[in-house]
Protein backbone atom coordinates (compact mmCIF):
# COMPACT_ATOMS: atom_id res chain seq x y z
CA UNK A 1 0.00 0.00 0.00
CA UNK A 2 1.57 3.58 -0.78
CA UNK A 3 0.55 6.32 1.35
CA UNK A 4 -2.00 9.28 0.19
CA UNK A 5 0.91 12.28 -2.09
CA UNK A 6 -0.25 15.64 -1.35
CA UNK A 7 2.26 18.15 -2.99
CA UNK A 8 0.66 21.85 -2.72
CA UNK A 9 0.56 23.07 0.75
CA UNK A 10 -3.07 23.67 0.43
CA UNK A 11 -3.73 20.14 0.43
CA UNK A 12 -1.97 19.22 3.02
CA UNK A 13 -3.43 22.08 4.51
CA UNK A 14 -6.66 21.00 4.15
CA UNK A 15 -6.01 17.37 5.10
CA UNK A 16 -4.31 18.19 8.61
CA UNK A 17 -6.95 20.71 9.25
CA UNK A 18 -9.88 18.38 8.92
CA UNK A 19 -8.30 15.67 10.85
CA UNK A 20 -7.99 18.56 13.53
CA UNK A 21 -11.60 19.38 13.11
CA UNK A 22 -12.21 15.28 13.88
CA UNK A 23 -10.54 15.08 16.81
CA UNK A 24 -7.24 14.06 15.88
CA UNK A 25 -3.52 15.36 16.87
CA UNK A 26 -1.64 16.24 14.03
CA UNK A 27 2.09 14.43 13.88
CA UNK A 28 4.76 15.73 11.70
CA UNK A 29 7.82 13.89 10.69
CA UNK A 30 9.98 16.72 8.24
CA UNK A 31 12.60 14.44 6.23
CA UNK A 32 14.35 14.89 3.04
CA UNK A 33 13.04 10.99 1.88
CA UNK A 34 15.68 8.15 1.23
CA UNK A 35 13.34 6.74 4.05
CA UNK A 36 15.20 3.94 6.39
CA UNK A 37 14.44 2.52 9.30
CA UNK A 38 15.53 5.55 11.20
CA UNK A 39 12.31 7.20 9.76
CA UNK A 40 10.58 4.17 10.69
CA UNK A 41 11.21 4.80 14.33
CA UNK A 42 10.10 8.45 13.90
CA UNK A 43 7.19 7.16 12.25
CA UNK A 44 5.88 4.96 14.57
CA UNK A 45 6.09 6.86 17.56
CA UNK A 46 4.35 9.45 15.62
CA UNK A 47 1.66 7.32 14.57
CA UNK A 48 1.57 5.84 17.91
CA UNK A 49 1.02 9.20 19.47
CA UNK A 50 -1.13 10.94 16.41
CA UNK A 51 -4.76 10.39 14.85
CA UNK A 52 -3.23 11.30 11.80
CA UNK A 53 0.63 11.29 10.76
CA UNK A 54 2.43 13.61 7.74
CA UNK A 55 5.76 12.59 6.49
CA UNK A 56 7.62 15.55 4.77
CA UNK A 57 9.69 14.83 2.13
CA UNK A 58 11.30 17.45 0.63
CA UNK A 59 15.36 17.91 -0.42
CA UNK A 60 15.98 21.15 0.76
CA UNK A 61 18.36 22.99 -1.44
CA UNK A 62 19.28 25.49 1.23
CA UNK A 63 20.55 23.58 3.97
CA UNK A 64 23.40 22.07 1.45
CA UNK A 65 26.42 24.01 1.87
CA UNK A 66 27.96 22.11 -1.34
CA UNK A 67 26.02 21.84 -4.61
CA UNK A 68 27.55 18.74 -5.29
CA UNK A 69 26.09 16.92 -1.99
CA UNK A 70 22.62 18.65 -2.76
CA UNK A 71 22.75 17.05 -6.42
CA UNK A 72 24.02 13.74 -5.07
CA UNK A 73 21.37 13.39 -2.51
CA UNK A 74 19.05 10.03 -2.89
CA UNK A 75 15.93 11.02 -4.09
CA UNK A 76 13.58 7.86 -3.99
CA UNK A 77 10.11 9.39 -3.74
CA UNK A 78 8.01 6.11 -4.86
CA UNK A 79 9.89 4.06 -2.61
CA UNK A 80 9.33 6.24 0.00
CA UNK A 81 5.84 6.68 -0.38
CA UNK A 82 5.37 2.78 0.19
CA UNK A 83 7.76 2.77 3.17
CA UNK A 84 5.06 5.19 4.50
CA UNK A 85 2.32 3.23 3.32
CA UNK A 86 3.54 -0.18 5.16
CA UNK A 87 3.88 2.20 8.36
CA UNK A 88 -0.05 3.83 8.17
CA UNK A 89 1.08 7.49 7.63
CA UNK A 90 -2.15 8.74 6.30
CA UNK A 91 -0.16 11.07 4.34
CA UNK A 92 3.05 12.02 2.31
CA UNK A 93 3.92 15.59 1.79
CA UNK A 94 6.34 16.15 -1.08
CA UNK A 95 6.32 19.41 -2.53
CA UNK A 96 8.15 20.85 -5.03
CA UNK A 97 11.01 23.76 -5.45
CA UNK A 98 8.47 25.57 -6.71
CA UNK A 99 5.86 25.29 -4.16
CA UNK A 100 8.67 25.77 -1.09
CA UNK A 101 10.45 28.62 -2.85
CA UNK A 102 7.96 30.07 -5.38
CA UNK A 103 10.63 33.03 -5.19
CA UNK A 104 14.29 33.79 -3.59
CA UNK A 105 13.94 33.19 0.19
CA UNK A 106 14.40 36.74 1.91
CA UNK A 107 13.27 35.64 5.40
CA UNK A 108 15.39 33.36 7.05
CA UNK A 109 15.28 31.91 10.64
CA UNK A 110 18.68 31.92 12.83
CA UNK A 111 20.08 30.28 16.37
CA UNK A 112 23.49 31.63 16.28
CA UNK A 113 24.36 30.31 19.38
CA UNK A 114 23.67 26.98 18.65
CA UNK A 115 24.99 27.04 15.20
CA UNK A 116 28.03 28.34 15.18
CA UNK A 117 30.15 25.43 16.42
CA UNK A 118 30.33 21.51 15.63
CA UNK A 119 28.74 20.73 12.17
CA UNK A 120 28.25 24.62 11.93
CA UNK A 121 31.58 25.69 11.90
CA UNK A 122 32.01 22.90 8.95
CA UNK A 123 28.61 23.70 6.77
CA UNK A 124 28.24 28.01 6.70
CA UNK A 125 24.58 28.22 6.35
CA UNK A 126 23.41 24.69 6.92
CA UNK A 127 21.52 25.39 9.74
CA UNK A 128 19.83 28.40 8.92
CA UNK A 129 18.56 26.44 6.42
CA UNK A 130 17.56 23.74 8.66
CA UNK A 131 16.07 25.89 10.76
CA UNK A 132 13.91 27.89 8.19
CA UNK A 133 12.69 24.96 6.02
CA UNK A 134 11.57 23.49 9.67
CA UNK A 135 9.94 26.51 10.71
CA UNK A 136 8.01 26.82 6.80
CA UNK A 137 7.02 23.28 7.26
CA UNK A 138 5.73 23.71 11.14
CA UNK A 139 3.81 26.60 9.88
CA UNK A 140 2.14 24.53 6.54
CA UNK A 141 1.41 22.06 8.43
CA UNK A 142 0.17 22.95 11.96
CA UNK A 143 1.33 19.87 13.84
CA UNK A 144 0.32 18.98 17.29
CA UNK A 145 3.55 17.61 17.72
CA UNK A 146 6.49 16.68 15.62
CA UNK A 147 9.41 14.20 15.65
CA UNK A 148 13.34 14.76 15.25
CA UNK A 149 16.10 11.91 15.65
CA UNK A 150 18.47 12.18 18.25
CA UNK A 151 21.15 11.41 15.29
CA UNK A 152 21.07 14.96 14.54
CA UNK A 153 21.25 16.15 18.03
CA UNK A 154 22.57 20.06 17.21
CA UNK A 155 20.31 19.99 14.61
CA UNK A 156 17.68 18.93 17.27
CA UNK A 157 18.80 21.50 19.88
CA UNK A 158 18.68 24.14 17.02
CA UNK A 159 15.01 23.38 16.44
CA UNK A 160 14.21 22.90 20.21
CA UNK A 161 15.08 26.71 20.53
CA UNK A 162 13.44 28.00 18.05
CA UNK A 163 10.02 26.49 18.93
CA UNK A 164 10.49 27.81 22.15
CA UNK A 165 11.95 31.28 21.50
CA UNK A 166 9.29 32.12 18.54
CA UNK A 167 6.53 30.19 20.73
CA UNK A 168 5.71 28.28 18.01
CA UNK A 169 2.61 26.19 19.46
CA UNK A 170 4.07 22.71 18.51
CA UNK A 171 5.69 19.79 20.61
CA UNK A 172 8.75 18.63 19.59
CA UNK A 173 9.49 15.36 20.67
CA UNK A 174 13.20 13.51 20.01
CA UNK A 175 13.61 9.80 19.14
CA UNK A 176 17.12 7.63 20.15
CA UNK A 177 19.07 6.84 17.19
CA UNK A 178 18.27 3.49 15.18
CA UNK A 179 21.83 1.64 14.83
CA UNK A 180 22.80 -1.28 12.62
CA UNK A 181 24.09 -4.58 14.60
CA UNK A 182 27.31 -3.46 14.24
CA UNK A 183 26.78 0.06 15.77
CA UNK A 184 26.69 2.26 12.80
CA UNK A 185 23.88 5.11 13.13
CA UNK A 186 21.09 4.65 10.15
CA UNK A 187 21.50 7.54 7.67
CA UNK A 188 20.38 8.04 4.35
CA UNK A 189 24.07 9.01 3.79
CA UNK A 190 25.01 5.06 4.70
CA UNK A 191 24.05 4.17 1.19
CA UNK A 192 27.10 6.03 -0.75
CA UNK A 193 29.64 3.72 1.43
CA UNK A 194 32.02 1.46 -0.33
CA UNK A 195 32.08 -2.00 0.98
CA UNK A 196 35.74 -0.89 2.11
CA UNK A 197 34.18 2.37 3.80
CA UNK A 198 31.11 0.47 4.95
CA UNK A 199 33.27 -1.96 6.58
CA UNK A 200 35.26 0.76 8.72
CA UNK A 201 31.93 3.25 9.34
CA UNK A 202 30.83 1.38 12.41
CA UNK A 203 34.35 2.61 14.36
CA UNK A 204 32.62 5.98 14.53
CA UNK A 205 30.45 4.21 17.51
CA UNK A 206 32.79 2.33 19.15
CA UNK A 207 34.60 5.41 19.68
CA UNK A 208 31.92 6.95 20.92
CA UNK A 209 31.63 4.31 23.41
CA UNK A 210 35.13 5.07 24.67
CA UNK A 211 34.14 7.97 25.54
CA UNK A 212 31.15 7.58 27.30
CA UNK A 213 33.43 4.34 29.01
CA UNK A 214 35.93 6.52 30.08
CA UNK A 215 32.93 9.11 31.72
CA UNK A 216 31.56 6.25 33.43
CA UNK A 217 35.20 5.47 35.07
CA UNK A 218 35.46 8.81 36.45
CA UNK A 219 37.33 10.57 33.91
CA UNK A 220 36.36 14.00 34.12
CA UNK A 221 38.84 15.83 31.96
CA UNK A 222 36.50 16.64 28.76
CA UNK A 223 40.23 16.57 26.12
CA UNK A 224 41.44 13.23 27.89
CA UNK A 225 38.15 11.56 26.89
CA UNK A 226 38.54 13.58 23.76
CA UNK A 227 41.47 12.18 23.49
CA UNK A 228 40.05 8.63 24.41
CA UNK A 229 37.77 8.57 22.12
CA UNK A 230 39.98 9.80 18.56
CA UNK A 231 42.50 6.91 19.49
CA UNK A 232 40.11 4.71 18.57
CA UNK A 233 40.12 6.12 14.96
CA UNK A 234 43.85 6.16 15.02
CA UNK A 235 45.72 4.81 12.58
CA UNK A 236 42.39 3.67 10.25
CA UNK A 237 43.16 5.25 7.00
CA UNK A 238 39.55 5.28 5.85
CA UNK A 239 38.28 7.37 8.54
CA UNK A 240 38.70 11.27 8.59
CA UNK A 241 37.29 12.94 11.35
CA UNK A 242 36.40 16.41 11.11
CA UNK A 243 35.34 17.11 14.87
CA UNK A 244 34.92 15.05 17.86
CA UNK A 245 33.73 17.08 20.74
CA UNK A 246 32.91 16.84 24.38
CA UNK A 247 29.67 19.25 25.06
CA UNK A 248 27.29 20.69 27.84
CA UNK A 249 24.12 18.73 26.19
CA UNK A 250 21.78 21.87 26.33
CA UNK A 251 24.52 24.79 25.23
CA UNK A 252 26.59 22.73 23.07
CA UNK A 253 29.48 24.03 24.66
CA UNK A 254 32.64 22.03 24.57
CA UNK A 255 32.81 20.39 28.51
CA UNK A 256 36.11 21.09 29.92
CA UNK A 257 34.88 19.33 33.23
CA UNK A 258 32.79 16.76 33.56
CA UNK A 259 30.72 17.07 36.58
CA UNK A 260 27.12 15.70 34.52
CA UNK A 261 25.95 14.51 31.53
CA UNK A 262 27.63 15.69 28.53
CA UNK A 263 27.21 14.93 24.33
CA UNK A 264 30.28 13.30 22.62
CA UNK A 265 29.63 14.19 19.13
CA UNK A 266 31.85 13.23 15.97
CA UNK A 267 32.32 14.10 12.58
CA UNK A 268 33.84 12.18 9.88
CA UNK A 269 34.43 11.61 6.52
CA UNK A 270 34.54 8.13 4.78
CA UNK A 271 35.92 8.56 1.09
CA UNK A 272 33.52 11.18 -0.19
CA UNK A 273 31.06 10.65 2.91
CA UNK A 274 30.32 12.27 5.68
CA UNK A 275 28.83 10.57 8.49
CA UNK A 276 28.03 12.36 11.92
CA UNK A 277 26.80 10.63 15.40
CA UNK A 278 26.60 11.18 19.43
CA UNK A 279 26.26 9.93 22.39
CA UNK A 280 24.57 11.52 25.57
CA UNK A 281 26.66 9.81 28.32
CA UNK A 282 26.84 10.30 32.32
CA UNK A 283 29.72 9.99 34.92
CA UNK A 284 28.88 6.75 37.17
CA UNK A 285 28.38 7.38 40.79
O1 LIG B 1 16.97 15.91 9.17
C1 LIG B 1 16.56 16.14 8.02
O2 LIG B 1 16.24 15.22 7.26
C2 LIG B 1 16.44 17.58 7.55
O3 LIG B 1 17.46 18.36 8.06
C3 LIG B 1 15.06 18.20 7.86
C4 LIG B 1 14.80 18.30 9.34
C5 LIG B 1 13.97 17.36 7.21
C6 LIG B 1 14.99 19.62 7.28
O4 LIG B 1 15.17 19.61 5.89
Amino acid sequence: MTAALLSTIAEVRQAAAKARRGGAAVGLVPTMGALHAGHGALIEKARGECGFTVVSVFVNPIQFDRGDDYERYPRTLAADREFCGGLGVDAVFAPGMEEMYPRPQLTFVEVPALSAGLCGAFRPGHFRGVATVVAKLLHIVQPDRAYFGEKDAQQLAVIERMVSDLNLPVTIVPVPTVREADGLALSSRNRRLSAQEREAAPLLYRALLAAAEAIQGGCSSGEAVKRNALAVLDGEPRIRVEYLEVVDPGTLEPAAAITGPVRVLVAAWLGETRLIDNLLCAPGH
